[in-house]
């Protein structure tokens, strides 16, 4: 299991937060991956608990959709995500960091979203277009692209809006949307924008003030 802590483990109290960032692929050292670092960074320089679970490393399949979950027995995939558990379930807030692929999150994000419904709860009375009742978490969304117009983020943001926050329920904390980050075929270029700053500041800033 390759998983990254940023920054020392610190006293938990009231203000330190758990945060898992889970990577959703991108090169291993590519515009993402820098992403994610630099918004772990700010996070754990102000004294949360920070880790990073790339997909890269810890593979984690899309949900087969045999609900045997819904009968009590735990999910029939013996991959990283069951591993993973634990780290979801004790964290005050997920970050979801993905290149734009094709105009939405990476299909290795996406499984891991559809893997969510194995840890899901009956609920009796669930909220208009809900079925089941899922941990409450606050979320965060990072992407990079090489586009940057105002219309790159749209399928993304909008996927991570209706599932993320309107269906599973997670408290939006935000996103940084660090498009024009160098073309596709070319090296990663983030270092040459204002996006790593950003991304330190955002994990820096993400609990300010409570
Ligand atoms: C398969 C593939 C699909 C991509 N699709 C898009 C896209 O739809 N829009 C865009 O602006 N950039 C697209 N890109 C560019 C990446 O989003 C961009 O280079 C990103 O920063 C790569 O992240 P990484 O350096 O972490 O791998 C694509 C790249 C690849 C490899």
């Amino acid at each position: 299991m390759h998983r990254e802590s940023a920054g020392e483990e610190v006293h938990r109290d009231k203000n330190t937060k758990n945060i898992l960032v889970v990577l959703g692929g991108g090169r291993p050292n590519g515009n993402t991956k820098q992403l994610a670092d630099a918004f772990a960074k700010g996070a754990a320089d102000a004294g949360h608990n920070v880790e990073i679970v790339s997909l890269d490393k810890v593979e984690v399949k899309g949900c087969l959709g045999c609900n045997a979950c819904r009968y009590g027995k735990p999910c029939v995939q013996k991959d990283g995500f069951n591993e993973l558990i634990p780290a979801i379930k004790s964290a005050d807030l997920i970050v979801f960091a993905s290149p734009l692929l094709f105009w939405t999150i990476s299909s290795k994000l996406k499984a891991f979203i559809e893997r969510f419904y194995c840890i899901a709860e009956e609920e009796e009375n669930p909220p208009y277009g809900r079925y089941e009742k899922y941990p409450v978490k606050d979320a965060a969304l990072l992407m990079t692209s090489a586009d940057d117009f105002f219309w790159t983020y749209e399928q993304a943001v909008s996927y991570y809006k209706f599932a993320i926050i309107n269906y599973i329920g997670f408290n939006d904390k935000g996103m940084l949307l660090a498009g024009g980050c160098g073309d596709t075929n070319g090296k990663p270029q983030i270092d040459k924008t204002n996006h790593l700053a950003e991304a330190y500041q955002f994990g820096k800033n993400i609990y300010a003030g409570q």
